[in-house]
């Protein structure tokens, strides 16, 4: 029988750069993020004995399912079953967003993977093997505000709802550039902590963040929620254009959406940047100043501007033919 699930995209406030076991991905620090309710995956999985190999369908085309196969191995490990997978997954996620859907995507995977491999996974276990497909992933399991604990080991490297914010917290997705990435997060983590000087200085001060963070989430500080986020962004970035040889995301409209939230603050909105391994710019504001950031955002830019809010936990969908 398939199973199908549907897990929301997750942006991080405070980021996840870095690995310290790239087979396990075991991160070297803690990150936290928002799930949003705008962007989200559905993906069927069919453990098929009559399949010869792992099937992949992906927005309605055949692709490569190698990506896959840690994840579908660690579910057939851990529930004994043998078949190969026919693996069917939707990103609805908008064409023209250009926002990496891998956190959604493996967090659905491992949900529909499990279910229909009959194993009854807590939501830590799941956590744990979404983790395996693609480190944010793990945190794409749980709705609202997230906390992945680096952890030491296999067991203890997962991902747990924060309690809720006083904040409505609010993220306008400024689309710069909705083309594929030049270079994947995967090679160019790798090259930041193995070349990058800046890298252990971002370690040391992003796993202090993690925690500040979650403090000022608690007490409902927006301004500090904010500044922590801008600097786990732009530490991460500064990272990257440290390393050897140097890379940065950055394109020039990128570079005038972060001028414009800047001016926007100076004006005293409560506006904050954070952007990923893309050039598109995420601004994190609250309910009651979205209406106003974006429009001024849209002012300032010509860059298409998309809103989100705190979305759901990964669920399975009753109906298996949803997609
Ligand atoms: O989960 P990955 O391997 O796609 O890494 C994503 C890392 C960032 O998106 C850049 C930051 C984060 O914490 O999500």
């Amino acid at each position: 029988m398939t199973q199908t699930a549907r897990a929301h995209t997750n942006i991080a406030l405070i980021k996840y750069w870095g690995k310290r076991d790239a087979q396990l991905i075991l991160p070297y620090t803690d990150s936290v993020s928002l799930t949003l309710d705008a962007f989200y995956t559905d993906t069927s999985v069919n453990f098929d004995p009559t399949l010869t190999e792992d099937q992949l369908t992906l927005d309605g085309k055949p692709a490569s399912a190698k990506r896959l196969l840690p994840m579908l191995d660690q579910v057939r490990a851990l529930s004994g079953r043998t078949e190969f997978a026919q693996v069917t997954s939707v990103n609805h996620v908008p064409t023209a967003a250009g926002l990496a859907s891998s956190a959604s995507a493996f967090a659905a995977l491992a949900l529909a993977a499990a279910a229909d491999a009959g194993l009854a996974l807590d939501a830590t276990a799941l956590s744990r093997l979404a983790r395996r497909g693609s480190g944010s992933a793990s945190r794409s399991v749980f709705g609202g505000l997230v906390r992945w604990h680096r952890g030491v080991d296999d067991a203890s490297s997962y991902a747990e709802a924060l309690p809720a914010s006083p904040l409505d917290l609010r993220m306008l997705v400024a689309v710069v550039n909705a083309g594929p990435k030049p270079i994947g997060s995967r090679d160019l983590m790798a090259n930041t902590v193995a070349t990058s000087p800046y890298y252990p200085a971002f370690v040391e001060t992003n796993q202090q963040a993690a925690d500040q963070m979650v403090a000022a989430l608690g007490t409902g500080e927006f301004e500090k929620v904010g500044q922590l986020t801008q600097q786990s962004a732009m530490r991460m970035h500064a990272s990257m254009m440290a390393a050897t040889p140097p890379f940065t995301y950055f394109e020039p409209a990128t570079m005038a959406i972060w001028q414009a939230v800047q001016h926007l603050q100076a004006r005293g909105l409560p506006v904050y940047a954070t952007m990923d391994a893309g050039p598109n710019v995420k601004v994190l504001t609250t309910a009651e100043f979205v209406v106003e950031a974006k429009r001024e955002l849209q002012e300032l830019s010509d860059a298409p501007i998309l809103e989100a809010k705190a979305g759901p936990a990964a669920r399975l969908l009753e109906d298996h033919h949803a997609i």
